[in-house]
């Protein structure tokens, strides 16, 4: 049995919440074969059509608001509450379930989907269960509400903070993700480079596999808590 302490970051992807009954991107019916991410998560695509961007991520707030956390969440809050020293999760999700299933330090480094924010003041405030473009701004008024996204184009959110994490971290473990957007793709590199071990769980070998010490092949639910039952109760 492992101790649990050390300097510990996890990236999810897409994968972590596929068993919540959220769809990934780029499975077999992921949500990039249903719809043109060009027009539904650019800002030229909200600049051309923002009621069809806000349609896109309304139907996904009611699905994730729908859906529940399952082992593989829980299992990672459950860990989080036994660890002894840093301990972040980096999401590319933009659900809840991380923080439903009681995890505590989270990082969404693609944006919320509970997020709005105004594109002409940068103010951010909850978001609504059903958003408009013209739903006023609570600061400025203006009628230039968004999602709080990062889109395709744009920079995701605190990555020196990510990065200052990776080049500390003496684990990295990447869960249900295909390795194929940047940077977050290449974070495994990142923290190996800086003396991590690196261990990718996932239902099959990601696009940056070769990247990791060691890979395990299987679904979320089964892979996290098994992984987490091998960190004994407490750092003593
Ligand atoms: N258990 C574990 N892994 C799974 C499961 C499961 N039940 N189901 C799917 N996966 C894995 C797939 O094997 C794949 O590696 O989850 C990954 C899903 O890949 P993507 O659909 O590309 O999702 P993700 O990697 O999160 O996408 C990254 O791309 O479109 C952008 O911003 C979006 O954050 C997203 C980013």
């Amino acid at each position: 049995m492992k101790s649990p302490v050390g300097r510990l970051v996890i990236l999810t992807g897409a994968g972590i919440s596929a068993e919540s009954g959220l769809g990934t991107f780029r499975d077999r019916d992921g949500l990039w074969t249903r719809h043109d991410l060009s027009k539904v998560a650019t800002p030229e695509g909200f600049a051309e059509d923002p009621a069809r961007v806000h349609a896109f991520y309304n139907a996904r707030r009611a699905n994730a608001r729908a859906a529940a956390p399952n082992a593989a969440h829980l299992a990672l809050a459950a860990l989080e509450r036994r660890w002894s020293g840093d301990f972040l999760i980096v999401t590319q999700n933009v659900d809840d379930l991380h923080e439903r299933a009681g995890s505590r330090n989270v990082l969404h480094m693609h944006g919320v989907l509970e997020g709005a924010l105004c594109a002409g003041c940068g103010h951010r405030w909850p978001a609504s269960a059903v958003m408009a473009a013209d739903d006023p701004c609570p600061a400025c008024a203006a009628p230039r509400t968004r999602p709080d996204i990062v889109w395709f184009g744009e920079y995701p959110y605190q990555m020196e903070r990510i990065w200052q994490a990776l080049r500390a971290a003496d684990l990295f473990v990447a869960i249900g993700t295909s390795g194929t957007v940047y940077p977050a793709a290449a974070f495994a590199q990142d923290a190996a480079r800086a003396g991590a071990e690196c261990l990718e769980l996932n239902a099959e070998a990601s696009a940056v596999a070769s990247d990791f010490h060691a890979l395990r092949i299987g679904p979320a639910t089964r892979l996290v808590p098994e992984w987490v039952a091998e960190w004994r109760d407490g750092p003593g």
